[in-house]
């Protein structure tokens, strides 16, 4: 699987900081940072599944910290703690997010405000914490996880969806306002990807075959295909490419 992946020059050495890096696709956005010999920092709340990673691709390229983002101060330390460990990150890549199912009848204002601060807060604060360092490197890149489900008008989840939409106004804001120093600002936004979470909670035989009729290609798609495109993003080869959404959905409408 690694073999398959295009090498970037510009990435070896950098140091990348990744939310949700433990599990589904950050883990995979981890691997494929590890892959191009990059220094990678993660964190997430759920420490079995850091611990595993770090097993799998050694402490040498990888390290973490546990926190639960919701907790800006406990992001902000997390991040001090990965700096103190990899260096001055000039790559960012916010995929932490929680797809819980909800009814519009039922959320309440305390439930609008935890999913906000579960799908959208943390990565502004993300970005506010980092890009002073960026600043002083000469330029960086900031990715954002959106997804492709609001647009779809899909339902059973309104304030995860509206977290997700609004990660675009936040890519393009940023990107305007980081732009004159060089540092890039994009949305990637993933269709249907098949992690653990999903195919244990989601996915049921006529689920699938549904949104693969929607799709333009007929398979099912692996989290590796969203790392690829934010390795590209995060790449020099990319450095034209900012404000922008980059869709990973396998043409699904
Ligand atoms: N899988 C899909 O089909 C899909 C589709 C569209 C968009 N996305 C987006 O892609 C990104 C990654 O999603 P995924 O499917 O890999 O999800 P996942 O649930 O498999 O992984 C998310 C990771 O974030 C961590 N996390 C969640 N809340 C946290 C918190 N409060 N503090 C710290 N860590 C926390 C989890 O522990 C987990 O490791 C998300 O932004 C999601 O919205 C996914």
């Amino acid at each position: 699987m690694m073999a398959a992946f295009a090498t970037y020059p510009s990435l070896a050495g950098k140091t990348v900081f990744v939310t949700g890096g433990a599990s589904g696709i950050g883990a995979e956005i981890v691997r494929a940072f590890a892959a191009q010999n990059a220094h990678v920092g993660f964190v997430d709340l759920d420490s079995n599944a850091s611990t595993a990673l770090v097993s799998e691709l050694g402490s040498d390229k990888v390290a973490f910290e546990i926190c639960d983002l919701r907790d800006i101060a406990a992001l902000k330390a997390a991040f001090k703690a990965l700096q103190a460990k990899l260096g001055t990150a000039t790559v960012l890549v916010n995929s932490a997010a929680r797809d819980d199912r909800h009814n519009w009848q039922d959320v309440t204002p305390e439930y609008f405000d935890e999913r906000m601060a579960t799908n959208l807060r943390h990565q502004f604060f993300a970005i506010q914490a980092l890009a002073q360092g960026m600043i002083d490197s000469g330029g960086g890149s900031i990715i954002n996880m959106g997804s492709n489900s609001w647009w779809e008008a899909g339902g059973g989840f309104p304030a995860y969806a509206t977290a997700k939409a609004a990660v675009h106004g936040l890519t393009r804001t940023m990107a305007r306002d980081l732009g004159p120093h060089r540092i890039r600002v994009n949305t990637v936004v993933p269709g249907w990807i098949m992690t653990e979470r999903q195919k244990t909670l989601w996915t049921s035989p006529e689920a699938l075959e549904r949104h693969r009729e929607r799709q333009c290609l007929p398979d099912l798609i692996e989290p590796v295909y969203v790392a690829r495109m934010v390795v590209f993003l995060a790449s020099d080869d990319a450095a034209m490419c900012t404000a922008n959404n980059y869709m990973v959905e396998a043409g699904s409408i």
